[in-house]
């Protein structure tokens, strides 16, 4: 079976690595001659770094030489409705009627991305974390036209390349990931503009502390074994507090550019001397690599 990757900056050509990787041949399609090459020349290198061999990717002549046969295709392209709405009838007019036609947008609802097309049955969200070669979830949604059969195929397909579908009922902004994140980091900013801690405290207590257990379950599993009785019983003890905390949690914070630079110290002084490319590198590599463990080491 063979995908097509169409738009290959940053989050394409890390798609085009899990498809090869999963024995698929891959066309790519990019209008920027540069990121073509980029992205070949990014892949062929991670082949060779990760040496788990599979699929080749090709660079097709043009979108609809992209879209011919394949079954999956991969929108990587710039993130603004004109821009998907576009390419999406670009997509349903050249690709096989069978194939499922999948976003990776961060932020739009597949509802307004194939409003009045006539293949809108077939298009979901698939929205990757960054890099999606090496951090496994998905999300996975479709629009108000998208057929739950699509759905569900959509989730068969990425888990069958390795990576992990998370299903969602309908669309909220930022979906799940990128609304609990930014939940995290809003309480982040607030601290450090109040004062209450250093920047590479509020860090540690993510690197050393919830972000160890969170690799392994999130905040509901987490509950879960955080008391003796399981999560009804934490949640029923710990309800007042967290009542508590919720009610005196900031509200939304400016990031001014006094804040940012407060930021950029912090974290320069956290890793001093570190280059940035070998920070993350070891990133990459540590998230690989407890991937593996946990495929493996089950509770
Ligand atoms: N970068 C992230 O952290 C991240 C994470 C998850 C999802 N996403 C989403 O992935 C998508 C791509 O983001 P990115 O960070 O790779 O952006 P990017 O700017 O690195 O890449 C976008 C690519 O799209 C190409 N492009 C422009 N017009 C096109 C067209 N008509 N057809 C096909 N390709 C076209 C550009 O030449 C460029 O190579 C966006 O929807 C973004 O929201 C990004």
């Amino acid at each position: 079976m063979s995908v097509a990757v169409v738009g290959c900056g940053v989050i394409g050509r890390s798609w085009m690595r899990v498809f090869t990787r999963a024995g698929m041949p891959v066309r790519v399609w990019d209008p920027s001659p540069e990121a073509r090459v980029t992205a070949l020349a990014w892949h062929d290198a991670e082949v060779t770094r990760d040496r788990r061999g599979g699929g080749g990717a090709v660079v097709a002549s043009s979108l609809p030489a992209a879209l011919d046969g394949v079954r999956w295709v991969q929108e990587s392209g710039p993130e603004s409705l004109d821009a998907k709405r576009a390419l999406f009838a670009e997509l349903d007019r050249h690709a096989p009627p069978e194939a499922i036609l999948a976003s990776s947008t961060s932020t739009l609802d597949m509802s307004a991305i194939a409003e009045g097309l006539p293949g809108a049955r077939r298009c979901v969200v698939a929205h990757p974390v960054n890099p999606p070669h090496v951090v496994p979830a998905v999300e996975v949604l479709g629009g108000l036209h998208t057929d739950a059969a699509v759905v569900q195929a959509a989730c068969d397909l990425l888990r069958s390349v390795g990576q992990v579908p998370v299903r969602m009922h309908r669309y909220v902004p930022g979906f799940l990931l990128n609304r609990m994140q930014a939940a995290l980091v809003r309480e982040a900013i607030a601290l450090l503009e109040a004062g209450v801690a250093d920047a590479d405290a509020i860090d540690a207590v993510i690197r050393d502390g919830l972000g160890l257990r969170w690799a392994l379950m999130g905040p509901f599993g987490v509950a879960n074994t955080n008391a003796d009785g399981g999560a009804r019983e934490y949640f029923t003890r710990y309800g007042a507090s967290f009542r508590m905390l919720m009610d005196d949690l900031a509200g939304s914070t400016t990031l001014t550019p006094e804040l940012i630079e407060r930021i950029g110290g912090g974290v320069d002084a956290s890793y001093p001397g570190v280059p940035r490319e070998r920070l993350r590198e070891w990133r990459d590599r540590m998230v690989e690599r407890i991937t593996a463990m946990k495929a493996t080491d089950h509770p």
